[in-house]
């Protein structure tokens, strides 16, 4: 193919794109593709060298209009950004602005960018007369009596001095809390969900009936003005204080005398990212300064004075190629979709949990289809939906197993229960497996050294066929497998050893009785003080322990009613494993922790966290693993983060590592670290 061929080709696919985009709200590729052809074709007309026609989609912004809405025209056209996708093209950016205004002394105020759409509104004498989206640019479409049902959006501006005629710019979004409660709805009315909040805010904004946009939650960020704006604002900070003013929304934003405080700025925003209410592909950089605006100028379909630094996209779209079946540690079975890998949310993603057989079937996941996933923040990546296609309706439904895919056992449904189960107990090679990585765990026994492949491997050749053949190793089988030198039998020896005397709240955690988790495991400690005072307990002793019910009673009788439970724990107890017996000190009952919610977060230098998470313990504090607005204080060490700045965005108490000290009544002069 030619370059003038694949510029047509490129061209006509783009078009597509954007018309599935703009107009039906239901793209087919994802963003970060489209950005991929977008440059590919910006490139190849470089290349060609050749007059770009107008009617190119580098030279248009968005996409035409849809004959359902009258037209809207735009007097002062709205325009795109250019986007940059790293350090090297923002840096550019400056400095052709440095070179334009032959000097570098100005300052750039960066915005979110938020991810909905573009509408201009008019408003005459100060009242609301019509609203359009962005169109093509030049020519939008009508939607002012969907504008006039978003209550963020004023009908009458306020304050005084206003512009005849003066057209305010902004972004039309919807919440993630309104978007998830919207897709909740349309499920529950058997209607499509939307893939994300921006298709949502199109597809609510451009209704043909304004009482359906009514009924979504739609909000408004203005950022900027078209007509009656020049001349009535120096700059865009002060521009904001008006919008302001007027009764707009507007979002926070950053002022920057310096690029690499930008980009530093950017950096520390993407981490940030997922705790905003809405979605935001980036951030946007502009010259502070109108006249400086000015002066710097325009290319085709965007300003000069102002880039959009896009972060990872959140959401891509690959295919599914097989749906496995999961085996847990205590036998529950999840379907787990193995899909082509791709990126999201900055990182290669290839698995994604479908929870449980409910929601396999509520997402209607076929093998070889086109879905949507998802990554925001640190959440686990998920499959938001499937393309509705026609493939996808020829594609047979997962079938769900009856036999256990690892074991064959039988597969059990409890009544009243969502999961699945494997009722191969311990013969089963999966459980048995995770329920070694769960046994060595740190919070369990802690041996080091025994990582998921080489337990699997030792499973799989017969090397251990329970929890307590760990203490009974073939060392020398194991010396003769690969990779296993002389130095990593020694260590494993070692740690081995080392955990025969394990603290009575992680030898039960590591039992893995289910229901019986970390806290759990500690109170039943705390109050029995032995393992085998735990076996003998009855229901009511059970239950007069802090955080047991009735369901976890039940559970820890089951585990010890089991005779191949017993055995196992009578071979642990052959082979030297002796729980250290709990024995709680006396509390003070007036410390100023007493009762007290506490969470630990960052390194601290003069105690082990998980020390002085156990003195906390001991002084009657509860120390919890993430804060909430239930949290009471934070104790936030070294390179504190997410834990921190949650903190204060609930406005709970931070202290220090000296706070800390002080309460565990630690100086910290002869305190050493383990
Ligand atoms: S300024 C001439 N600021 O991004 C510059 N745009 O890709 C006009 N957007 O059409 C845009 N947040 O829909 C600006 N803080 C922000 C924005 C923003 C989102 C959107 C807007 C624009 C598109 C350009």
């Amino acid at each position: 193919m030619t370059i003038k061929d694949e510029v047509q080709a490129l061209r006509v696919q783009i078009k597509e794109h954007n018309y599935r985009y703009y107009i039906l709200n239901e793209p087919s590729i994802s963003d970060a593709d489209y950005d991929v052809l977008f440059r590919k074709l910006e490139a190849l007309e470089q290349r060609l060298g050749e007059p770009i026609p107008s009617d190119s989609p580098t030279e248009m912004v968005g996409a035409p209009i849809s004959q359902a809405f009258t037209p809207c025209e735009h007097i002062m056209s709205l325009l795109s950004l250019a986007n940059a996708f790293d350090t090297e093209e923002v840096q550019a950016f400056h400095q052709r602005i440095a070179e334009m205004l032959d000097s570098d002394d100005y300052d750039y105020i960066v915005e979110p960018k938020i991810d909905g759409l573009a509408v201009n509104l008019r408003y005459e004498s100060a009242v609301l007369v019509s609203a359009g989206t962005r169109g093509d640019g030049r020519v939008g479409e009508n939607v002012t009596d969907n504008v006039r049902t978003i209550a963020d959006i004023p009908w009458r501006l306020e304050g005084e001095n206003i512009p005849d005629v003066l057209e305010i710019r902004g972004e039309v979004y919807m919440s993630k809390a309104s978007f998830q409660a919207l897709n909740q709805s349309q499920d529950l009315a058997g209607e499509k969900p939307f893939a994300n909040p921006r298709n949502a805010s199109a597809g609510s904004l451009r209704q043909l009936d304004a009482r359906i946009t009514a009924q979504r939650k739609l909000s408004f960020f203005a950022y900027g003005v078209g007509m009656g704006g020049k001349g009535w604002v120096r700059s865009q900070t002060e521009l904001f204080e008006c919008l302001h003013g007027l009764g707009f929304p507007v979002q926070d934003y950053r002022l920057f005398s310096n690029i690499e405080d930008v980009l530093q700025y950017y950096e520390a925003f993407k981490t940030k990212r997922s705790e905003l209410p809405y979605d935001i592909d980036g951030l946007v950089f502009k010259l502070n300064d109108f006249s400086l605006q000015d002066e710097v100028g325009f290319v085709a379909r965007s300003p000069r004075w102002a880039i959009a630094h896009k972060f990872p996209a959140e959401e891509a779209l690959t295919t599914v190629e097989k749906v496995i079946w999961q085996v847990g540690r205590t036998g529950v079975i999840t379907p787990v979709a193995v899909m082509l890998p791709v990126s999201v949310g900055g990182v290669m993603v290839s698995r994604a949990t479908l929870h449980n057989t409910q929601e396999l079937q509520r997402k209607d996941v076929r093998e070889g289809d086109q879905v949507w996933i998802r990554r925001a923040g640190d959440v686990i990546p998920e499959i938001v939906r499937v393309v509705d296609d026609k493939a996808h309706l020829q594609r047979l439904p997962v079938a769900i197993p009856d036999v256990c895919p690892e074991c064959s056992a039988l597969i059990v449904q409890e009544e009243g229960q969502i999961a699945i189960r494997c009722s191969g107990g311990l013969s089963c090679p999966a459980q048995l497996k995770e329920r070694l990585s769960h046994f060595v765990s740190r919070h369990g026994m802690d041996i080091e050294g025994l990582g998921e492949k080489l337990i699997a491997r030792m499973v799989d050749e017969d090397l251990i066929h329970d929890i307590a053949s760990l203490y009974d190793l073939d060392f020398s089988t194991l010396a003769t497998w690969s990779g296993m030198g002389e130095k990593k039998i020694t260590n494993l020896q070692q740690s081995i050893t080392a955990s025969q005397h394990p603290d009575l709240a992680h030898f039960l955690y590591a039992l893995g009785m289910r229901h019986v988790g970390q806290t759990t495991a500690r109170n039943l400690a705390e109050a029995l003080g032995t393992w085998e005072h735990v076996r003998d307990a009855d229901e009511a002793a059970l239950l007069a322990i802090s955080d047991v019910g009735a369901e976890v009673a039940a559970s820890i009788q089951s585990f010890f009613k089991e005779a191949h439970n017993i055995e196992i724990l009578q071979r642990l107890c052959d082979l030297g494993v002796r729980p250290q017996t709990c024995v709680v000190k006396a509390r003070p009952k007036d410390h100023p922790l007493s009762g007290k919610r506490v969470v630990l977060t960052g390194s601290f230098e003069h105690i082990k966290r998980s020390d002085a998470q156990q003195q906390l313990r001991d002084l009657g504090a509860k120390p919890s693993g993430s804060v909430s607005k239930n949290t009471d204080i934070v104790i936030a060490g070294e390179k504190a983060g997410s834990k921190r700045e949650k903190a204060e965005a609930l406005g709970v108490k931070i202290v220090g590592e000296a706070e800390l000290l002080a309460w565990l009544d630690i100086n910290h002069k002869v305190a050493t670290k383990k």
